[in-house]
């Protein structure tokens, strides 16, 4: 479904003009400080895992869900129960009933597109769960939609969140690494139950580990790295004693080059426990490691013979994250993720999957 394998993808030029043409609006709409309250009226649209990692990030940001939907009426049922809020089955009904001031859109990424816009037009500020769609075209409809309505649409890339990542990005503008040089990600753990999920299912997911994984890696690049300007993945799935081969990919292998010249390589597998979850930059001067099991981040410098641990603040990326949306909400923070950064993740992805393939034998 992503097209005839090819060459590498230039993508730096389309992005500029993604930038340009989704410049943010000055008159965006977000609650004034008048109408600004402590406890805003949340809704949840879906149910599942990471909406319950939201629904924890409210609670510990202080907010009690007003409701909550999901297509499985008991799943949203069993959410209220622990979390409180009113349950609907639907969530054209929820927005209907509900005086709702912000949402969290936590269920498959082919509805993102569909709930986001209806939530938009109804001036009902978003946060996105990553991948931001299952194609480019619904990506930039969500953004378009952001744009003429000037309400507020967050692409939940929490990695930007993450205390570790953020520090090193601290780091990088401080010169401690030199010109930054390269960058590598490694995520990899045995996804579970993988082959009966809709994580498999391209109709729903959009593909395999690269879109659902390589979203992160792309963000963190852009973060630390600056902008992606080419892209090409190679994909496999095969029979493993973990189980058959998968619908989609189970691991991937995509490479980047920054307008700058920094080079990535991002590395992704369902299939290779133990976890594994890891960002190295390497610059002219010293190199930096974030690692997620250990939450260290340590440095080494050129004329070091040992990396050493770089002190950071504990917190959790989605608190981090909920927090700032939060406060954007109320018209308090400027959005340090804009619909721009969803649309280039997709933009990008989608560019790997085209880039597969070029035979040698
Ligand atoms: N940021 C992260 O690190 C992270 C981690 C996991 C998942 N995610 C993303 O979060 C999203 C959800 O993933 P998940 O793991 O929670 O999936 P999940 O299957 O556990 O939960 C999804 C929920 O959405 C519900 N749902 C499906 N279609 C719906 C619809 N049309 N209306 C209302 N509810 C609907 C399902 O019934 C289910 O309860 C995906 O986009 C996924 O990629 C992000």
């Amino acid at each position: 479904m992503h097209g005839a394998p090819g060459a590498v993808s230039k993508i730096a030029a389309r992005t500029r003009a993604t930038q340009q043409a989704l410049q943010p609006r000055k008159d965006t709409k977000l609650l004034s400080t008048e109408d600004s309250r402590e406890n805003l009226r949340i809704g949840i649209v879906g149910c599942g895992g990471i909406g319950g990692r939201h629904l924890l990030s409210y609670q510990n940001n202080g907010h009690t869900p007003a409701a909550l939907a999901d297509a499985f009426p008991e799943a949203a049922a069993k959410a209220a129960e622990k979390w409180g809020g009113k349950p609907y089955g639907d969530w054209r009904e929820m927005f209907a009933q509900e005086q709702l001031d912000a949402i969290s859109v936590c269920t498959p990424p082919n509805v993102h597109r569909e709930i986001s816009v209806a939530a938009l037009e109804a001036g009902i500020p978003v946060l996105c769960e990553k991948p931001m769609t299952t194609t480019l075209a619904d990506a930039e409809a969500i953004a378009q939609a952001a744009e003429s309505t000037g309400t507020l649409f967050f692409i939940g890339h929490c990695h930007r969140f993450q205390p570790q990542i953020q520090k090193l990005r601290e780091l990088i503008d401080a010169g401690e690494l030199g010109a930054v040089r390269m960058f590598r990600t490694r995520i990899g753990f045995h996804f579970l139950r993988a082959e009966s999920s809709w994580f498999t299912d391209a109709e729903i997911s959009g593909g395999g580990i690269l879109i659902d994984t390589h979203v992160h890696s792309v963000d963190i690049f852009r973060y630390l790295c600056g902008e992606v300007e080419e892209v090409t993945a190679l994909t496999s799935t095969m029979d493993t004693p973990l189980g058959p081969a998968m619908r989609v990919e189970d691991s991937a292998i995509m490479t980047v080059r920054s307008t700058e010249g920094v080079l990535g390589v991002m590395e992704a597998s369902w299939r290779t426990p133990p976890g594994e979850v890891q960002v190295t930059v390497y610059g002219t001067a010293a190199r930096a490691v974030v690692n997620y099991q250990t939450l260290q981040l340590t440095l080494q410098k050129a004329d070091e013979k040992e990396a050493r641990p770089i002190e950071v603040e504990d917190a959790n990326r989605f608190d981090r994250e909920i927090e700032h949306f939060l406060a954007c909400v109320r018209g308090e923070q400027q959005p340090r993720l804009k619909p721009e950064d969803g649309v280039i993740a997709i933009r990008c992805l989608m560019a790997a999957y085209e880039s597969r393939g070029v035979q040698v034998l």
